[in-house]
């Protein structure tokens, strides 16, 4: 199998085609389609004629998939764990209009990658457009590979031994939502590398977004600075492209070599149905695995509580 890749930067974002990914894909095109990923760290394949099942089923040639949050414990919204909703409509299709899960939505307006706040890191999302709204909407991705490549020699050396902490509370604060410092001190966070080596193509990469709160042992303030730096060096012009969405499109980005950011449309007035996969890194951890139960209960990185009656 050839896909056909046309990329979409020089060095970053591809269209691909020439292949029928719902259908079960012998080995040496599943290393062909991974082998791409690694080379372009976002692939657009349009009008793929995916459906949830088939959704699911190809996202797992890249590995093993999370579990999508599922607060309120009911069935899942679209019949799977395994979805997450990106979209604006609510379990009976209509347009969300409650206030604080609209303000949640909006930190995914700010650059960023998903799931970041988990110890254990998202590799791969993959998401599947169903409905789009007729202006805006689009989905914005920055190369994290090469902006690395062109930092300062200077900069590449301080930056390289730090660790940074992530929250996911704190990209929510970031984007209006009413939480306090100390609020978000008492929530899971975890740590990973500034600068790390993206396997799959043995390149650097710098990891660092919206959930990105404090370089680890720096002053909050001269550590924060140094985070708005490198996320606005990251997202200059030549390292960023959008996708316009067609119903039918699928995107896959590695969160580990890019990072993305939707753009804003009239959530109010249009819908928008969009449904995505996420792949975690390495090995399946033990079951079980719900990473955001343990997030959203707090229980992410602490020892469990002891039982109460
Ligand atoms: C996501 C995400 C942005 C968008 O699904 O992880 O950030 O444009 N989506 O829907
Ligand atoms: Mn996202």
């Amino acid at each position: 199998m050839m896909l056909k890749v046309n990329p979409i930067l020089p060095r970053f974002g591809a269209e691909v085609s020439g292949v029928d990914i719902t259908r079960p894909l012998d080995e040496a095109t599943r290393r062909e389609i991974v082998a791409t990923m690694d080379r372009w760290g976002v692939c657009v394949y349009r009008n793929t004629g995916l459906d949830n099942e088939s959704h699911i089923a190809f996202s797992r040639i890249f590995g093993h998939l999370e579990r999508a949050p599922n607060m309120r414990g009911g069935p899942p919204k679209f019949g799977h764990r395994e979805l997450f909703d990106a979209g604006n409509l609510d379990a009976d299709g209509q347009i969300i209009r409650d206030p604080v899960v609209l303000q949640h939505k909006m930190g995914d307006r700010l650059w960023h990658t998903d799931s970041s706040f988990m110890p254990l890191r998202s590799a791969y999302s993959l998401l599947l457009a169903y409905e789009v709204p007729p202006e805006g909407g689009m989905t914005w991705f920055a190369d994290t590979r090469s902006a690395y490549d062109d930092l300062p020699a200077a900069m590449k050396a301080r930056i390289e031994p730090l660790e940074a902490e992530h929250s996911l509370w704190w990209s929510r604060m970031l984007a209006g939502s009413p939480l306090s410092e100390e609020e978000i001190d008492a929530r899971s966070s975890a740590r990973h590398p500034l600068v790390h080596v993206h396997a799959g193509s043995g390149r650097k990469a710098l990891y660092v977004a919206a959930h990105t709160r404090d370089i680890v042992g720096m002053d909050r303030v001269e550590g924060r600075a140094l985070i708005r730096e490198l996320i606005e060096w990251a997202t200059q012009p030549q390292y960023i492209f959008p996708v316009k969405w067609q119903p039918g499109d699928l995107v896959i980005w590695d969160n580990l070599s890019t990072m993305h950011r939707g753009g804003g449309y009239d959530e109010t007035r249009y819908r928008r149905d969009m449904r995505r996969t996420t792949v975690r890194e390495g090995e399946p951890p033990a079951e079980p695995d719900d990473p955001f139960a343990d997030l959203l209960n707090n229980t992410l990185n602490r020892p469990a509580p002891a039982a109460t009656a």
